[in-house]
């Protein structure tokens, strides 16, 4: 087993080239170590623009090792980035000693900017959720959209902060429509859109997934019987020409249930009757135990029994930054041409 030290060097060596590419595209947000393939399962390094974040998973990393660890990144990358270190460890605790090193100083807690593909980004490296406001494995998807949206309509579903939002504006869209349940999640989104003052003003729709795209796709939204539903917004039935179905692996609500392992279908086959006829629909699947081809395959079934036959597929794969050694990345896309 390769000492840490040997393994950030490696890591660095293979991403030399790929972080020349992203410097020159306007991009100071990626991982620079993906443990459990580069040799520390459980650790995680990435930058968000001036901040360094290190993330533990399985155990809490010691003083001397985190140190040295910001030490080695910095000299790597040939300037200063601010660290902070979630231990996640520990029940998803976080580590909050006296020790400043743990706590982190001020500056580096504050809310920076991080940049991708041109966009500026609000990043914010500890916050109640476990991600800094950006998923960094969906840079290529991001990419696609940006180069694929001119003048479409284009809907962004479980929307998160709205970054496919933000690259289908900046791709020159002529309509961008986010959907999330959190309103602070797109809270986040119309922060961004502030940070990018130049792209065409989007669409926030605060819903939950189920009634919004059976609405949109002109399907009833079924009562509960005996129960009432709660409030929901009232949507026209309207199909888009580029659709972004990217849910995560399993969240409940009075609506239903999201579960991309037992059911894929109920989630993709509204998204399908809401995407416009030759447009397309990128859906993704972030579990792990989920391989690609067999995800494909009911994918492709679930498009033909809806009558929305795929007349072209294609699969996106995260960048080199999340290396796979398998080739299986948890992160899967595929893009639908309808
Ligand atoms: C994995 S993130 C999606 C990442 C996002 N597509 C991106 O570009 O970064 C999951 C999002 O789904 C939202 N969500 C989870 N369950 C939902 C539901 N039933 N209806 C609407 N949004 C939901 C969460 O609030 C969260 O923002």
């Amino acid at each position: 087993m390769p000492s840490l030290e040997q393994a950030l060097r490696a890591a660095y060596r293979n991403r030399e080239g790929l972080l020349i590419q992203l410097h020159d595209q306007a991009t100071d947000c990626y991982r620079l170590f993906h443990g459990s393939q580069e040799g520390a399962p459980g650790l995680t390094v990435d930058r968000y623009g001036p901040q360094l974040l290190v993330q533990s998973f399985h155990q809490t990393l010691e003083r001397d090792a985190l140190l040295a660890l910001h030490e080695q990144v910095c000299a790597s990358l040939g300037g200063h980035l601010s660290l902070v270190y979630n231990d996640r460890s520990q029940g998803n605790s976080r580590i909050d000693r006296n020790d400043p090193v743990y706590r982190a100083d001020a500056t580096a807690l504050e809310d920076q900017v991080g940049r991708e593909w041109g966009i500026n980004y609000r990043v914010r490296a500890r916050h109640s959720g476990q991600d800094p406001l950006l998923f960094l494995d969906l840079r290529n998807v991001r990419g696609w959209v940006k180069t694929n949206s001119a003048g479409k309509s284009v809907l962004n579903l479980f929307a998160y902060t709205c970054g496919v939002g933000l690259c289908a504006a900046a791709g020159g869209a002529r309509e961008v429509c986010n959907l999330d349940f959190a309103e602070s999640n797109l809270a986040v989104g119309r922060e961004n859109g502030a940070l990018n003052p130049d792209l065409a003003p989007m669409q926030f729709v605060q819903s939950d997934y189920f009634p919004a795209i059976r609405q949109l796709a002109g399907l009833p939204v079924p009562q509960r019987r005996g129960r009432q539903l709660p409030e929901y917004p009232r949507l026209a039935p309207k199909q888009f020409d580029l659709v972004l179905l990217d849910p995560p692996a399993w969240s409940k609500s009075a609506f239903g249930t999201v579960d991309l392992l037992r059911d894929y279908q109920s989630l993709l086959k509204p998204a399908l009757l809401a995407t416009a006829d030759g447009g397309v629909l990128i859906c993704c699947n972030n579990l792990a135990k989920v391989h690609l081809e067999d995800w494909r395959e009911q994918v492709l079934r679930c498009a033909t029994k809806a009558g929305r036959p795929v007349r072209h597929w294609q699969a996106l794969s995260p960048a080199a930054d999340f290396p796979s050694a398998d080739g299986q990345p948890p992160l899967k896309v595929l893009v639908l041409q309808l």
